[in-house]
C-alpha cells in the first residue's frame, strides 16, 4: 500500500505547517509529513509555504527580511477560517525535536524564491543529522539544482525532483540527476506507464496533492510508493479499500 504524507501537516483541518497540523497528521494515522521551508533575515531555517507571511498568518513581509524574533510575534492561526488557537512559526530545528519520537517520515521541501538562501541546503543537513532523522527524510525542491547540493553532501540523503509539467520518460531524468525519487503533479502520471518505468529504473513516486477520492483511489491503483495529501485519513481509507476491491488486506 502507498505511504500517506500528510501535506503542510494535515492542512485540510488545520492551519498549514503549524504544530497543530501536525499534531493533527499524527492523530489520523498518516505515516509521514510534507512540509516547506524558508531561510530568515538572521539565517534561521522556519517552516512555511510561502516566501511571504501575509497569506497564511496576521503579519506582512517576506521571511527572508525578518528575523525569527519578529516571525514568532506573528500568529499563523489568524487567517484559518474558525481556528482560535495562536500558532506561532516553528524553526525547522523545533519540529524535528517533535518528530523524532514520532516515529513519523518527513519530506522537507526546500523552497525558493526570488531569492536562494546561502546555504539552505547544508544547514538543512545538519539540523536533520543532528535531530537523529537522517534515515527518516527525504528532501524534495522544484529547485533541483539545490537537490544536486544535498547528494554532493550527503550521498546517502534521499531526495525527489518535484515537478509539474508532463515531463517525457522522467524517469531519464531522474536518474540523470541522481535522484531517488520523482514527486510529481498528480495529473501528470496519465501518461503512459510513467509508475512502471520508474519502479523499473528503481525510481520512487510521490505524487502531490491528492485530495479528490476518486484521484486518490486512482494514485493507490497505479502502485505508486507515497501520496502527498491535505486529508491523510481520506487518503488511508480509499487506499484500503482499493486494496481490499483486489483482495488485498492493507
Ligand atoms: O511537495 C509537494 C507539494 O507541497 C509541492 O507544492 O506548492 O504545495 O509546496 P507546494
Ligand atoms: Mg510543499
Amino acid at each position: 500500500m502507498s505511504l500517506i504524507l500528510a501535506h503542510r501537516g494535515a492542512s485540510g483541518y488545520a492551519p498549514e505547517n503549524t504544530l497543530s497540523a501536525f499534531e493533527k497528521a499524527l492523530e489520523l494515522g498518516a505515516h509521514g509529513i510534507e512540509t516547506d521551508v524558508h531561510m530568515t533575515k538572521d539565517g534561521q531555517v522556519v517552516v512555511c509555504h510561502d516566501g511571504r507571511v501575509d497569506r497564511t498568518s496576521d503579519g506582512s513581509g517576506r521571511i527572508y527580511d525578518m528575523t525569527l524574533a519578529q516571525l514568532k510575534e506573528l500568529d499563523f492561526g489568524a487567517r484559518y477560517p474558525g481556528w482560535q488557537k495562536r500558532e506561532t512559526i516553528l524553526t525547522l530545528a523545533q519540529l524535528l525535536q517533535w518528530m523524532e519520537p514520532t516515529g513519523l517520515e518527513l519530506n522537507i521541501e526546500l523552497k525558493f524564491e526570488d531569492v536562494l538562501y546561502p546555504q539552505i541546503e547544508s544547514k538543512v543537513l545538519e539540523l536533520v543529522a543532528g535531530a537523529g532523522m537522517a534515515q527518516r527524510t527525504i528532501y524534495s525542491s522544484f529547485n533541483h539544482y539545490s537537490l544536486r547540493a544535498i547528494k554532493q553532501a550527503d550521498a546517502q540523503a534521499r531526495v525527489g525532483l518535484l515537478y509539474n509539467a508532463a515531463l517525457f520518460e522522467p524517469w531519464r531524468y531522474a536518474a540523470y540527476v541522481g535522484a531517488d525519487y520523482i514527486h510529481p503533479y498528480y495529473v501528470t502520471l496519465q501518461a503512459p506507464d510513467v509508475v512502471k518505468n520508474c519502479h523499473l529504473n528503481h525510481i520512487g513516486v510521490h505524487p502531490y496533492t491528492v485530495n479528490d477520492p476518486g484521484h486518490l483511489a486512482w494514485m493507490c491503483a497505479l502502485g505508486v510508493d507515497r501520496i502527498i495529501t491535505n486529508y491523510p485519513d481520506r487518503a488511508l481509507a480509499v487506499c484500503a479499500s482499493a486494496l481490499e476491491g483486489v483482495g488485498f488486506k492493507a
